[in-house]
This record gives structure tokens, C-alpha cells and sequence, in this order.
């Protein structure tokens, strides 16, 4: 069967899909494609399945432009980008690629918990440029963690891997706010539930997100969130930017409403809240937190096997449900 491919992913996936017998067209362009360029690809090619990035907005045009395809694979654990609704409405398949980025994603959060309190960029930056002309009692000062208090919104794969790695390792005491509370991640991972968000931001040193994008959590972190803080806080997020109000999250920065930030996605990407990039008490990276060799081929291995089974008539691994 024909599978088309909205953007070149790892070779490890195709070889899976090719190994079964499937035809591969993916597209030429090195680049997201515009929603006309994908209808036009798909009618086009009129595929029997399609592999989709986060980048790519499946909602009805796009289902109707490929008739044959019922399954569309996202590759990404993350699937706001699909209108699941209309997805069920024709029979259509969605799966996505949870459990293999979890390392990685929790990882980078990490990285940007380290980087953010000790202040690692700002010191790059001001190294480079020349402006260390030595060591001094009050240079660049940041936060130690050891003691200090994590809180985790969204108690998922990836949050609770991030309060085992903090607490275990580093020794913060652990908080975690999820719609419902897991024993088994306590017993993983040693954290303490709270019941509401803003018993969490009231007591945590460092607040990470790990929650998806649905309705209910659009904008779970705005000006008034942000006040509940507290002063010396820092605010991670690796889950996705709608979560934040960014321009609220600017203002919160720039007037100590907390201490800092660090982002690896946004509000409105690829673009950044105006004045973001200008803070120094920031942290950016560029929606890179599952970007590892190793996870992002074996995305395309889950992502391939999805679309596998269900051309062999099985239900896939990932199929995803509107909540
Ligand atoms: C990345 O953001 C993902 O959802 O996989
Ligand atoms: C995503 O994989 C999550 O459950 O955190």
C-alpha cells in the first residue's frame, strides 16, 4: 500500500514500512507544508495511510483530501494538532508516539531546570562575549536545588520521570498536581500530591509542566497564576506553548513577578512573545526536547509499526481518543 509522508523522518521507520511491502512518498519539501501544499499532496498521491507531524494541522480538508487513508500516524506524543472529532466522525485511526520520548523529553526538562537556576546560558553568552575578566564574589549567582521543592503539573510518563530523576538524584522534595492521583507514581517516585494547581505553585522553587493541550488547560498558566508564585520561582515547559499565556509570562519576568524561565515550546511558534528573547533570565530552546538520535528513530519505528498493523487489519499500539 502507498503511505506518504509529510516530511523526511529517520530512515529506521521506512525501512520497517518498506520491509512489509509498502510503497514510501515523502514529500520534497524540505519544510512544513503550507495546508494547500498537503491537500494538493494528497490528492495527488491518494495514500492508504499518512505519517503527519505535529507541525502539520489535520482537520477536515485534510481528511478529505486523502478518501483512502484511515489511518494518519502522528509522529509525536502529542496530538493537538489533529481535530480528533472529526476523526471519529469518518472512521479515522490516530495514533501517536507515546513511551519512547519519555527519557528524552523528561531529560531536557531537566536540562532546563539546571540550565535556568545556575544560570548556564546567560553565562555562555557573557563569557563569549568577552565580559569575564575574573572570578568574583557575586558573579552570576543562581539557586541551588538539593532540598528546594519541585512541583510537576500533569503526573504522566514524562512528569513522573522528572520527579524520579530530581528527587532520587538531586534531592528535591517532590509535589505533583494531576486531575487524578497516582499511587503508583508516589511509589515511584516519592511525591506528594496536591490537590489544586495552586497549592503547588504556592509552594514549589521550581515548577515544571508536563500536561497535554486540551481546552482545560489553554492558558493554565496566566498573570494570575503566575502571582501565586513564588518571587525566587522558576517556570519549565517542555509540554506545549498554548499552556502559557507567553505575554503575561514576558511581563511576570521583566518585573520579578518570578525568577525565571525555561522553554522549549510557544505560544505562537515558531515565533516568540514580544520581548521574550530580550530576558535574560530565560532559557530557549527550539522544540528539541525529544531531539536525541536514538529517540527520534525510534519514533519513526512506532510510528511505522502503527501503520503496519492496521494496513494488516490489527488495531495499532497508539491509538488515540479525544478525552
Ligand atoms: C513533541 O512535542 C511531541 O509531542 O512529540
Ligand atoms: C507523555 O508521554 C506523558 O504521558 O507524559
Amino acid at each position: 500500500m502507498k503511505i506518504f509522508i509529510t516530511r523526511a523522518i529517520p530512515e529506521a521507520g521506512l525501512d520497517l514500512l518498506r520491509a512489509s511491502g509498502h510503497d514510501i512518498v515523502i514529500s520534497g519539501k524540505d519544510g512544513v507544508l503550507t495546508k494547500g501544499e498537503l491537500i494538493a499532496a494528497l490528492k495527488a498521491h491518494n495514500p492508504d495511510a499518512v505519517v503527519c507531524l505535529l507541525t502539520d494541522k489535520i482537520d477536515a480538508d485534510v481528511f478529505a483530501a486523502a478518501s483512502n487513508a484511515k489511518i494518519f500516524a502522528n509522529y509525536a506524543v502529542g496530538f493537538d494538532n489533529i481535530d480528533l472529532k472529526v476523526a471519529a466522525e469518518k472512521g479515522i485511526t490516530i495514533t501517536n508516539t507515546p513511551g519512547v520520548l519519555t527519557d528524552s523529553v523528561a531529560e531536557h526538562a531537566v536540562a532546563l531546570i539546571f540550565a535556568v537556576t545556575k544560570r548556564i546560558a546567560e553565562s555562555d553568552r557573557f563569557t563569549r562575549a568577552g565580559k569575564y575578566v575574573g572570578w568574583a564574589p557575586m558573579l552570576l549567582l543562581g539557586s541551588d536545588l538539593k532540598g528546594k521543592t519541585l512541583g510537576i503539573l500533569g503526573g504522566g510518563r514524562i512528569g513522573s520521570r522528572v520527579l524520579e530523576i530530581m528527587g532520587k538524584g538531586v534531592g528535591m522534595r517532590c509535589l505533583y498536581y494531576d486531575i487524578k492521583r497516582s499511587e503508583e507514581l508516589e511509589k515511584a517516585t516519592g511525591a506528594e500530591f496536591r490537590a489544586s494547581i495552586e497549592e503547588v505553585l504556592r509552594e514549589a522553587d521550581v515548577v515544571s509542566i508536563h500536561v497535554p493541550l486540551l481546552d482545560s488547560t489553554r492558558h493554565l498558566m496566566n498573570a494570575e497564576r503566575f502571582a501565586m508564585m513564588k518571587k525566587s520561582a522558576y517556570l519549565i515547559n517542555t509540554s506545549r506553548g498554548q499552556v502559557i499565556d507567553e505575554a503575561a509570562l514576558v511581563t511576570a519576568l521583566r518585573n520579578g513577578i518570578i525568577r525565571g524561565a525555561a522553554l522549549d515550546v510557544y505560544e505562537n511558534e515558531p515565533a516568540l512573545a514580544d520581548g521574550l528573547a530580550e530576558l535574560d533570565n530565560v532559557v530557549l530552546t527550539p522544540h528539541t526536547a525529544s531531539a536525541t538520535d536514538e529517540t527520534r528513530s525510534a519514533m519513526s519505528e512506532i510510528a511505522a509499526k502503527n501503520i503496519i498493523a492496521f494496513l494488516k487489519g490489527e488495531t495499532p499500539p497508539n491509538v488515540v481518543k479525544s478525552a
